[in-house]
């Protein structure tokens, strides 16, 4: 059995207050499908209720009535803690859109110990959206292509001192790498090759001792947009093979619905922010950074 993964125990979430299908930037999105308040609100109470009772904290930042996208937290920023202390590095994201997310949640990470940072030169810099990046194995792996820009890469390593494994994501359905990822403990991950150039798929599985290889179909049943606390996977859905994979390595499986943030294009992960990854247990310090491209 894999060494449990020892980040996932605290997250930042944002309450639904004000979520709303208002524009279309992924093919999940359509201003005639809204969510639900009511069951929105309950469905996020239900996340918030599964995650304390699998034995982590949740963190609740306040929703701008102008953002409807906040709901999905982990888009705000990447929370890298060094040893010296805690550390965040804002997203700089990619539509118009939602920028203005990230000017709200920075003050909660200042409150709260964060030192923050941007991508880039006072965030005019490079693309980057915090929901492509994982710490896994001995580098942070980060998708580009539909969201982050390489150039965010080398950004990020030189930012947090560490290395960045790239994958180039080339299909419009799974836009952010969380879509197509997910960590499940230090040797075991989900993978969807679909999701990547040929290149990135093969660099994806290499990086992965005992990958749990997930078809395009799969995929888009969001499964991969879960969180892991220990042994408990929470996942918004789990197709009967990926439950039959997971239970054999001795995974306990949490279905939570969240299908009304579906309408939005996001699910579980998309909705929580870990904020207790620290560089040195989690990831190796790499002085200056580096960036791996396949
Ligand atoms: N509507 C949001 C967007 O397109 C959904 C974000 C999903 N978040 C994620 N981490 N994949 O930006």
């Amino acid at each position: 059995m894999g060494q449990q993964l020892q980040w996932g125990r605290r997250y930042l979430m944002v309450q639904p207050d004000h979520f709303r299908v208002d524009y279309a930037i992924n093919p999940f999105m359509d201003l005639a499908d809204q969510p639900d308040p009511v069951r929105a609100r309950e469905q996020w109470l239900g996340l918030v209720e599964a995650i304390r009772s699998s034995g982590a904290e949740v963190e609740v930042l306040a929703q701008r009535p102008d953002a409807p996208d906040m709901v999905y937290a982990m888009n705000l920023g990447l929370v890298v803690n060094q040893p010296e202390g805690e550390r965040v590095v804002m997203s700089h994201m990619r539509y118009p859109e939602r920028r203005m997310e990230t000017g709200s949640a920075q003050p909660w990470f200042a409150e709260h110990g964060f030192a923050t940072s941007y991508v880039g030169r006072d965030g005019v810099g490079a693309h980057f959206e915090a929901g492509d990046v994982f710490a896994f194995g001995d580098a942070l792996v980060a998708g580009y292509g539909p969201r982050t820009e390489e150039l965010g890469l080398k950004h990020l390593a030189t930012e947090l001192d560490v290395r960045v494994r790239g994958l180039r994501i080339t299909h419009p359905g799974m836009y952010h790498l969380d879509l197509a990822f997910c960590p499940l403990d230090e040797t075991r991950a989900m993978v969807c090759p679909a999701a990547f150039d040929d290149a990135s798929a093969a660099a994806a599985l290499a990086m992965v001792p005992e990958p749990l290889v997930l078809t395009e179909e799969e995929a888009l049943t969001f499964c991969a947009n879960s969180i892991v606390v220990g042994r408990t996977v929470l996942m918004p859905a789990c197709p009967d093979r990926v439950r039959a994979q997971l239970e054999e390595w001795g995974f306990e499986i949490v279905l939570v619905d969240v299908g009304e943030f579906h309408k939005g294009g996001g699910s579980i992960r998309c909705m929580t922010n870990p904020v207790d990854v620290l560089s040195g247990r989690d990831l190796p310090a790499v002085l200056g950074g580096e960036v791996v491209i396949p």
